[in-house]
């Protein structure tokens, strides 16, 4: 049983959105397990393809968006640059410590969770106003 779920609303049926995000919460649900059973150090490996994933995940989801002529899309391209920017903080200060925990983990979850129930559900709005989604 995953320690994080994906809520249904965050759900699109479009694109391979789902399959990315679902991607990224297993990713991020692994570390957890790992980083909960504190026995063998979480490889920060884990941690750098996460956000390779993450940005092309959001990469991706940009091209979507300006395929489609979503207007928010320069709001949502600063919201994943602020996910990275926090990501990136964090990464570069486990690198330094060459330590993994938990805490470090927690803010590539509260990364995703900011993507997918905040920044992505204007885009979903978008498409049943367009009619893309019914
Ligand atoms: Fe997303
Ligand atoms: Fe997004």
């Amino acid at each position: 049983m995953p320690i994080f779920e994906l809520p249904p609303v965050t759900k699109f049926g479009f694109g391979t959105i789902d399959t990315e995000h679902v991607d990224i919460a297993d990713r991020i649900n692994a570390c957890l397990l790992a980083a909960s059973a504190d026995e063998t150090p979480l490889d920060p490996q884990l941690l750098v393809a996460l956000r390779e994933k993450m940005l092309e995940h959001f990469l991706s989801e940009e091209a979507l968006m300006e395929g489609l002529d979503f207007p928010l899309l320069q709001q949502h391209r600063l919201q994943h640059q602020k996910i990275l920017a926090v990501v990136d903080r964090i990464l570069s200060g486990s690198a330094a410590s060459n330590r993994v925990d938990l805490e470090t983990v927690l803010v590539f979850l509260d990364g995703l969770i900011e993507d997918v129930l905040h920044a992505d559900l204007p885009f979903k709005t978008y498409l049943y106003e367009r009619g893309i989604l019914q």
